[in-house]
């Protein structure tokens, strides 16, 4: 069990940059969003389909100055009152990732202020202590030891999370995250990218129970598998196209997205009541899914934290607030401090 972590007030200036939106925020002891600016770059990446990486960084250098120039103006701050700078160290694209270090860098160095490199799925996680709102509204503050669901476009895995920044990873997606199961769909659906908010769309006006999709359950592990799933959508649209039937786009949404949300939450569900956890949490762009959502908060035998919609995809909110709990601990960063492309919750 982690010692407990003294909280001085203190407001941190976050920096993400580790994949398609360059983000800066401003949080206040770890839990209250005073700004927030995400510029996203998916209009960009929408005709490749997913994220061009040498298009994503030379986009991080033309906008992340302005974004973080815009975050402090929006928080009617400066940089003489914030305590900390915390970035997004990895994992991510290396190339999108430095851009952001680099900024991190000059900041702490030009103000005088403590720089802290923060884990991304830590900063997911994080998302659901904090308020977009004000002081008035904080979610409730989650327990320990909870059982962390990360689900996005990158990441699949269960995590045992025993206390503030303790983790130990159970298992995880052995082919494609859910995200990326998400967006392939869509693409096989001929849905615009990404592919998450519009097959959510398509499926609202589709049966879920249309088609029977396998739900991998890979029983004796807490692992997942996506492809097996995302192929046999691929299999009834091949079936579709060489009948030329047109495609019941709608309930082949409706039934892939019934298909993950069963297997997600069943498999978190059986961990929750293997490793006795207070919580349960779900985080990462995934966790916008509506479907998902309401399944987790239908079931009454684990209270389940899931961040507020506008922080569930990638933005710095998250990462300023796991900032904070990194910052209270007392960890400060070098300026020699590089980026993790590939850098497991696990190995905190
Ligand atoms: O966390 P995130 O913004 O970036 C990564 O760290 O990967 O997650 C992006 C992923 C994308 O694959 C996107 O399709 C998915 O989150 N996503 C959704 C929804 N909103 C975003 N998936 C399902 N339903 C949604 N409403
Ligand atoms: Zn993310």
């Amino acid at each position: 069990m982690n010692d407990p972590i003294s909280l001085p007030p203190a407001r941190i200036l976050g920096i993400e940059s580790s994949c398609d939106e360059t983000a800066a925020a401003v949080v206040e002891n770890g839990r209250v969003q005073l700004a927030s600016i995400v510029a996203s770059q998916v209009d960009l990446h929408a005709k490749y389909g997913g994220v061009f990486p040498e298009v994503a960084s030379r986009q991080h250098i033309l906008s992340i100055f302005p974004v973080v120039e815009q975050v402090l103006y929006q928080a009617h701050l400066t940089l003489n009152d914030v305590d900390a700078i915390a970035v997004t160290r990895g994992p991510g694209l290396a190339g999108s990732l430095v851009v952001g270090m680099n900024m991190a860098k000059g900041l702490s160095l030009a103000a005088d202020l403590p720089l802290v490199g923060v884990n991304h799925l830590e900063g997911h996680i994080y998302s659901a202590w904090v308020s977009p709102g004000d002081v008035t509204h904080l979610p409730p503050e989650p327990k320990f030891p909870l059982l962390a669901l990360l689900v996005s476009g990158g990441h699949t895995e269960l995590n045992l999370v025993r206390g503030h920044l303790d983790y130990q990873r159970l298992g995880g997606t052995l082919d494609d995250a859910v995200g990326e199961a998400f967006d392939k769909v869509a693409r096989l659906l001929n849905l615009s990218y990404p592919g998450g908010p519009a097959i959510q769309k398509a499926a609202a006006e589709g049966n879920a129970e249309a088609f029977n999709f396998p739900r991998p359950r890979l029983e004796g592990s807490w692992n997942f598998s996506f492809s097996g799933l995302k192929t046999a959508v691929l299999r009834v649209v091949r079936e579709f196209e060489e009948k030329q039937k047109p495609l019941p786009v709608e309930n082949l949404a409706a039934s892939f997205q019934a298909a993950v949300v069963d297997t997600l939450v069943g498999k978190t569900i059986q961990a929750a009541r293997t490793f006795e956890v207070e919580n349960i949490l779900v985080a990462g762009g995934v966790s916008a899914n509506r479907a998902l959502r309401t399944a987790f908060l239908a079931q009454t035998e684990f209270p389940v934290h899931i961040p507020s919609l506008s922080l569930c995809t990638d933005n710095a909110v998250m990462i300023a607030s796991a900032g904070y709990y990194r910052y209270a601990k007392g960890q400060r960063d070098s300026l020699d401090m590089d980026v993790l492309p590939t850098w497991p919750l696990s190995q905190l």
